[in-house]
């Protein structure tokens, strides 16, 4: 069974990217970690990265139709803007988990708020790329 792991923008500089906040490991290493963990369990995990909100959301449209069963997204920046996120979001049947590397609520009142969150069957924060890890091994507890 196939999960989509979606990463939004700035994302692709995880590791560089005020590591006081997000941590060192690029995002590479937190795909590598997952498609290990994945792998062990028999699931295929495809990841996207974007910096652009169109491209994510054409993700989300093809996960429509690629038999796809879970979508994990770190929407980003987008989390606190994007309708056309969620309304996407709200066209793919599967599970939808949101995670957030930082702790959002202890951060800026403008990242208290998420659109994606009304779609989301869950969402992780805080807990570092650990929620990435958190995220599949709920799904995957679900759906097994
Ligand atoms: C983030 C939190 C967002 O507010 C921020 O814009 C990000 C990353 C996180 O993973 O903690 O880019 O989604």
């Amino acid at each position: 069974q196939k999960i989509l792991v979606l990463h939004g923008p700035n994302l692709n500089l995880l590791g560089t990217r005020q590591p006081e906040i997000y941590g060192d490991e690029t995002l590479q290493d937190v795909n590598h970690a997952l498609h290990e963990q994945a792998l062990l369990a028999g699931w295929e995990l495809v990841y996207r990265q974007s910096n652009h909100e169109g491209e994510l959301i054409d993700a989300i449209h093809a996960a429509r139709e690629d038999g796809t069963c879970a979508i994990i997204i770190n929407p980003a920046a987008y989390t606190h803007t994007s309708v056309a996120i969620l309304d996407a979001l709200n066209a793919f049947d599967g599970r939808v988990i949101e995670v957030h590397i930082s702790n959002v609520h202890q951060r800026e009142a403008f990242r208290h708020h998420s659109y994606v969150s009304l779609r989301a069957d869950g969402v992780i924060a805080g807990l570092g790329t650990q929620g990435y890890h958190a995220a599949l091994e709920a799904i995957m507890r679900a759906t097994n």
